[in-house]
């Protein structure tokens, strides 16, 4: 397993991470049975995955329970997790004093004293980000958290934060179907000495070769945009966009037989090639699914093959 620094001063990780928002069911259709969750964790850190992505918000803290139940009784040097604080209906959620609460609260849930990444999920309009920055800051100086980061930030507000104190990291969606950030922000992550955490890398699912036009999504799962039509449903999943989308992927999958590796592999490798990608998150819940992740973190591609998906894509 491929290991990087995430930006200039945070630990070496695995190219590859395990997003537990599945882990936490809610959005993702009927909750997996735990044991199963947990075995694929359990799988990841088997194939040399080293971290853990998760969120307070991920099955409304069910996913921070389950990362704690999977990690119970195991050395703490031998893995990292990462976790988030979002905002809140009732306020901001991100005065110093609810950002405390908040780590506080994760923390109990994951059965930890501290965690190696403590994430702001998404910015809200009008946020004092000063002084949130600073609460951040404190969090690092009191021990609760050995490194902090932003998500879904864009460049200002990272200048922003960067005013007030170190930002280890920045985590946005990122995968072929989605490269917005690779010509301008990730160039800037890089020379900042920012780390960059590919979310979504295999555009919720869509590029692992699994789903078909005939995929018929729970209709309590987000993708099949029974329970609301966000942006990825519209994007990815509406019959009316479906059909376009898996011709492409149908191209992705000649690369990868020819290749001799499963199309989310070659997905998850292309994301982790790109300049200024420190690592991918791989959401799952189903141990082979991860494992098979996994081997993204040894795969090499040379400059042809990387050209040539990107013309698929382009
Ligand atoms: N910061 C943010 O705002 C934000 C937003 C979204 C996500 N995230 C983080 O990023 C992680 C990953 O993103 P994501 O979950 O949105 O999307 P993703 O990783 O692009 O896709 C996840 C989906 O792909 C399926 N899958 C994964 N590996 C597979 C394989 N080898 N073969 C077939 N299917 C496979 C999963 O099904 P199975 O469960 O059956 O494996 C799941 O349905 C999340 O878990 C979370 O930690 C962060």
């Amino acid at each position: 397993m491929e290991m990087r620094k995430l930006g200039s001063q945070g630990p070496e990780i695995s190219v590859v991470g395990f997003g537990a928002w599945e882990a936490g069911g809610d959005t993702w259709g009927p909750n997996q049975s735990e044991d199963v969750v947990i075995e694929a964790m359990r799988a990841a850190f088997d194939a040399g995955i080293t971290w853990i992505d998760t969120a307070e918000v991920y099955g409304k803290g069910r996913s921070e329970e389950i990362v704690g139940r999977a990690l119970a009784g195991r050395p703490r040097d031998q893995f990292q997790v990462f976790t988030k604080v979002g905002s809140k209906p009732e306020g901001s959620g991100y005065r110093p004093a609810e950002i405390k609460q908040a780590i506080r609260g994760s923390l109990g849930r994951l059965g930890l004293d501290h965690v190696d990444l403590y994430q702001i999920h998404w910015p809200v309009a009008d946020m004092s980000i000063e002084e949130t920055w600073g609460a951040m800051v404190e969090l690092v100086d009191e021990g609760l958290t050995r490194h902090i980061g932003v998500s879904n930030f864009d460049r200002d507000l990272i200048q922003r934060c960067l005013a007030v104190g170190n930002v280890d990291s920045e985590q946005n969606q990122f995968s072929l179907f989605r490269q917005e950030d690779r010509d301008d922000l990730l160039p800037w992550l890089d020379e900042a000495g920012i780390g960059f955490l590919a979310y979504s890398p295999l555009a919720f699912g869509m590029l692992t070769g699994a789903i078909t036009m005939e995929t018929e999504f729970d209709p309590s799962d987000f993708r099949s945009g029974k329970r609301f039509q966000g942006e990825a449903y519209r994007n990815l999943f509406a019959p009316e966009v479906r059909e376009q989308r898996l011709r492409r992927v149908e191209r992705l999958r000649a690369v990868a037989e020819r290749l001799e590796v499963p199309v989310a592999t070659l997905a998850l490798r292309w994301v982790v090639e790109q300049h200024g990608v420190t690592a991918a998150i791989a959401g799952s819940r189903n141990p082979n699914h991860v494992r098979s992740n996994a081997s993204a973190g040894d795969l090499r591609l040379d400059d042809r093959t990387l050209r040539e998906i990107e013309g698929i894509f382009a």
